[in-house]
């Protein structure tokens, strides 16, 4: 069988090492991959942005199956345009990727189905806005409609900086069309929880839980990134507030995007709050988190191919979904500076004995030679028994990895090591 992942990136990787563990694929296309990725794909030029490109390069290469992992592509319509043609894909269509390319459409979804979800109102008017931010409860959180590189979330803690979130995304389009329109959302407090989901629109299958860490410094401090560590199980999700999640959370997206004709297949992400009045949405993700998925699928036990092939097929009752009984902890070393400025082009060195841990994100052949290029440039992932054994183990193995520049937070893991 001949697979081609649409993507580029850390989460890529890490799809890509688990599909190779199914010994009828004979070979995995990453278009575009990197320049790690090509140790484990044969990476091909193709943006994963360009429809076109994949369209035709599916064709010529007479693809069996294909995994669209990016929030763009799915947004711009790859899983339709792929599906034409017949190539089978794991990933939602268009019409149910909307689910996180516009958070008024998903707002709106958790408001007409009543899935728990943060108060907001939704404004397209720049005077109404401000007006409304005069008397909305501080703090208060700005986003923008669209698509925003995971930047498009402002957390404001005073009137001001609400404003001027507001200007910059409605006035000065510093997202561009994405902030035309904005959500003003209620400030909720809690846990986090990532939990990934296998869906083929009549079963969803959680995945097993993780806690990403998005700021850039340790004790949660910096800039808000793609995120700079995973852990998997999250303790907070205990099965109570598994059981809670599933009941009135999850079946219950499931069936209001059948209800808008809009079914979901392929991965969801549900990333939750469990705040104070129980677990909440915080948003909705049309694919696998990232770097949620360098923990998630390490701890798989079941064929990923077989299990995606469920999803698009509408066959996901009758699939096994299992995961191992143990923890993972994925450490990112990312380019000093990251998610500003930052200078790439240095040689990465990988000792032999962790590149089965390694997923690289943003990295280049250059010369025959592997150098960083990019901000997160790759993920340490370790499995063992226990959480503590898990965060050991990735750190002991980071110092097995290095490139001039590298930068990584020195406590991944710690918020959940305390929780339990
Ligand atoms: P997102 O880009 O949607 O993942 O949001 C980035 C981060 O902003 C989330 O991981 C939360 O930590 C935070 N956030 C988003 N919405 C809210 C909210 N309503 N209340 C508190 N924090 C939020
Ligand atoms: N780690 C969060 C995301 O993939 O958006």
């Amino acid at each position: 069988m001949k697979i081609m992942v649409v993507g580029g990136g850390g989460r890529e990787h890490a799809i890509i090492k688990k599909l190779k563990e199914n010994k009828d694929i004979t070979e995995i296309f990453a278009l575009p991959g990197n320049g790690g990725i090509a140790a484990d794909a044969t990476c091909v030029a193709v943006k994963a942005t360009d429809i076109e490109g994949i369209v035709k390069f599916a064709k010529e290469n007479t693809i069996d199956y294909a995994v669209v992992a990016p929030d763009d592509p799915l947004v711009l319509g790859a899983v339709d345009a792929l599906t034409e043609i017949g190539v089978p894909c794991f990933g939602p269509n268009k019409a149910a990727a909307i689910i996180e390319g516009s958070k008024v459409f998903s707002k709106n979804l958790m408001k007409k189905y009543g899935i728990p979800t943060a108060q907001y109102e939704v404004f397209s008017d720049i005077t109404a806005a401000l007006n409304y931010l005069e008397t909305a409860p501080i703090p208060t959180v700005i986003k923008a409609d669209g698509l925003a590189l995971g930047k498009g979330v402002i957390i404001a803690m005073t009137r001001d900086e609400a404003k001027e979130a507001v200007r910059s995304m409605m006035e000065d389009k510093v997202f561009g069309e994405s902030g035309s329109n904005v959500v003003v959302e209620e400030f909720l407090t809690g846990p986090e929880v990532s939990v990934l989901s296998f869906t083929d629109g009549k079963t969803v299958v959680p995945m097993i839980s993780s806690m990403d860490h998005k700021r850039a410094k340790d004790n949660d401090e910096g800039l808000n990134t793609g995120g700079m560590g995973t852990v998997a199980p999250n303790p907070y999700y205990t099965p109570e507030v598994a059981e809670q999640c599933m009941k009135e959370i999850f079946l219950p997206t499931i069936e209001a995007m059948n209800a808008e004709n809009r079914t979901f297949k392929g991965c969801l992400y549900f990333g939750l709050m469990l705040t104070p009045n129980g677990p909440k949405v915080i948003e909705y993700n049309c694919r696998f988190g990232d770097p949620e998925t360098q923990v998630v699928l390490p701890l798989l036990e079941s064929d990923l191919l077989t299990v995606m092939k469920a999803t698009t097929e509408g066959t996901l009752s009758e699939t096994e979904v299992k995961f191992a009984d143990k923890h993972a902890c994925c450490v990112i070393m990312a380019s000093d500076g990251y998610p500003q400025k930052y200078e790439s082009g240095f040689e990465i060195k990988i000792a032999d004995d962790v590149k089965d841990n390694v997923y690289v994100a943003g990295a280049k052949i250059e010369d025959g030679i592997l150098k960083t290029a990019g901000g997160r440039v790759l993920g340490v992932t370790a499995v063992e028994e226990t959480l503590e054994k898990a965060i050991d183990s990735s750190y002991a193995k980071v110092q097995k990895v290095s490139f001039d520049n590298a930068y990584y937070r020195k406590d991944i893991g710690k918020k959940a090591k305390e929780a339990k």
